[in-house]
């Protein structure tokens, strides 16, 4: 248990309300904030709430084992911290701090490459957790060949280059405020994120061991692709709603992915997970790990290291209590028998998971 961290938080949404005090306005809108009329953010909630479960009772479920094993690594729970960005802006440790959290509590680390400090600084922080190195790719092959082999050097189980960023997308939130994260500003030289494409993952695959995965597949097509290239794991997200605008819900795209997919690679999920219930919609509908973005970066600016680790521990709590209603003592057995279509009962929003509870006035809550 977190200790401190637990006597304090007994709600996910009493992180969120203190993360956003403890947040300045730019920082606060830069990290829940999403791509133009954030549309997409939107429908990852509806999404979510668009699955309905489908109770099995009398079931014995006095044991719930909730944990998973990925890429050789056992979890405490099938979840990840999704790549973020600037981790330091948001508590002085950044990475490292998520890193030591991470390591605690028994789950994974995808760290981004535009956080600090550095994938090795990070790495000794978390010796025994599954770890994955995220890439913005910004030079050429050769380029990202150095990070393989520092990423491999420090013990990273995978490695993952995120594709849904060919351009920056337009963030108004932060235009409107003529805020601009310093990383944006690196590279002025070649766009090599845009110019990206299949032939660099034919030559990462012809030259590196490493298990690749892709972030930000979003149509059956690209995963089939993904998989015909020798790609490990199939990332499947939106950017949390960050890049384009009017895309579908991440968990709208999820069963087509898996279809197209069919067990070749590990599905790896974010966008919108906000609650246990959403991971268990997530692994019902065929992912293997699910990533949480915002929701950690809340329990690091609430309470660095020990809110991290809370963030975790409430997650886990929900889940024991979910799966057991749901009659299922393990993620193994969870499929998609248990859900099914429904209508969402609120508008939805990037905390539309934590009304009614959660007020922050500011936004009219
Ligand atoms: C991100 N995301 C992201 N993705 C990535 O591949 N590299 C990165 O550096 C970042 N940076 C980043 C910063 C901030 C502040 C946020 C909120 C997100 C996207 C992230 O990995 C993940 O896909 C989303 O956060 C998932 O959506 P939720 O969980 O935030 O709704």
């Amino acid at each position: 248990m977190s200790g401190d961290g637990e006597q304090r938080f007994q709600t996910l949404h009493e992180i969120i309300k203190a993360a956003r005090i403890n947040l300045d306005q730019n920082i606060w809108d830069y990290l829940i904030g999403g791509a133009e009329t954030e549309t997409t953010v939107q429908r990852n909630r509806q999404a979510l709430d668009s699955v309905a479960f489908r109770p099995r009772v009398l079931r014995n479920t006095a044991e719930v084992d909730l944990s998973a094993k990925i890429f050789g690594k056992q979890l405490r729970i099938p979840v990840t911290v999704a790549p973020v960005g600037s981790l330091q802006s948001f508590e002085p440790g950044g990475g490292g701090t998520v890193a030591q959290a991470v390591e605690q509590y028994g789950a994974g680390l995808c760290l981004s490459s535009v956080t600090e400090p550095g994938l090795e600084a990070a790495a000794v922080q978390a010796p025994n957790a599954l770890k994955i190195f995220q890439l913005y790719v910004r030079g050429d092959d050769a380029w990202v060949d150095d990070y393989v082999r520092r990423a491999v050097a420090s013990g990273y189980d995978a490695f993952c280059i995120t594709v849904d960023t060919a351009h920056y997308s337009r963030r108004e939130r932060d235009t409107a405020k003529r805020f601009v994260k310093t990383w944006r500003t690196y590279n002025t030289g070649m766009n090599f994120q845009a110019a990206h494409n299949w032939d660099n993952v034919k030559y990462f695959k012809d030259h590196h061991d490493i298990p690749l995965i892709l972030k930000g597949i979003a149509t059956a097509e690209d995963a089939a692709l993904a998989v015909e290239h020798g790609v490990n794991g199939i990332y499947v997200s939106n950017h949390g709603g960050r890049q384009l605008d009017h895309g579908r819900g991440a968990l709208e795209v999820l069963p087509e992915i898996v279809a197209a997919v069919d067990g070749r690679a590990k599905i790896i999920f974010d966008s919108g997970i906000s609650r246990g219930t959403d991971i268990m919609k997530a692994v019902a509908l065929g992912a293997d790990l699910v990533a949480i973005g915002r929701l950690y970066c809340y329990g690091l600016a609430a309470a660095g290291k020990t809110g991290v680790v809370r963030v975790f521990e409430l997650l886990e709590a929900e889940l024991a209590t979910s799966m057991g209603l749901l009659g299922v003592t393990g993620f193994a057995k969870l499929d998609k028998s248990y859900v099914h279509a429904a209508a969402p009962v609120v508008p939805p929003s990037v905390h539309s998971a934590f009304l009614p509870l959660l007020r922050l006035p500011e936004e009219g809550y």
